[in-house]
């Protein structure tokens, strides 16, 4: 199943992608490959490519779902780098608290719109304000996060939330189109939070 919001339990679900039968479809940040997965068997896509740069990613995704190759295909490399050399490569591309959220996006908006077709549709969900509840951030701007190693060690990432008219400009920048946002409430705990859904078209 495919969800966008943070609690990944309600709302939109795969149609936000538009119809992907016989398309070629990308997940940026894929983690463990349970989305693309998703969608290789029950949405008929030409192929689907999950892009994931951890190597205990990566390597969960293969024990999950290597058998679904060669209609899902598990790349592990950093988003910018493949979606550079897969320009004009793919009809839709996504991200589910994934790359996007991760990677400083004024590298990532134009890598993604250079590998969409013109017309072609990106949609990703990210965070509407801090875990915690601080606000997003009104420019381009990233945060330290916690985080750990995968030896267990303490250590921090960058996170960039932002704004909606903040990745709106973003994408307008990078030669995105008919941009649109959508926010998804919050459901209950401590950390739920509120998901951006973001959807813009490749000019
Ligand atoms: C919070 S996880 C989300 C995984 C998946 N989308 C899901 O919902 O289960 C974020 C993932 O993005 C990956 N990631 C972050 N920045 C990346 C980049 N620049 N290139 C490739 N993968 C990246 C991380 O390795 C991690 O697996």
């Amino acid at each position: 199943m495919v969800r966008w919001n943070w609690g990944q339990d309600s709302g939109p679900g795969a149609e936000v992608l538009g119809d992907i039968t016989g398309l070629c479809v990308g997940d940026l940040g894929a983690g463990s490959a349970r989305h693309p997965a998703h969608l290789a068997v029950h949405h008929q896509p030409a192929r689907i490519i999950a892009v994931d740069a951890s190597p205990a990613q990566h390597s969960m995704a293969q024990d999950l779902y290597g058998h679904l190759t060669p209609r899902l295909r598990l790349v592990h490399r950093d988003v910018s780098r493949h979606l550079y050399a897969t320009a004009g490569a793919y009809d839709v591309l996504y991200s589910v608290f994934g790359a996007v959220d991760f990677t400083d996006p004024r590298a990532l908006l134009p890598a993604a719109a250079a590998a969409l077709r013109p017309g072609r549709r990106l949609v990703f969900s990210t965070l509407g304000h801090h875990l915690g509840g601080d606000p997003a951030h009104p420019d381009v701007q990233h945060t330290e996060i916690g985080a750990k190693t995968s030896d267990g060690e303490a250590a921090t990432m960058r996170r960039w939330v932002l704004q909606e008219q903040v990745w709106t400009k973003l994408l307008d920048e990078a030669g995105f189109t008919q941009i649109t946002t959508e926010t998804l409430p919050a459901g209950d705990g401590p950390r739920a939070a509120d998901t951006l859904l973001v959807t813009a078209l490749r000019h």
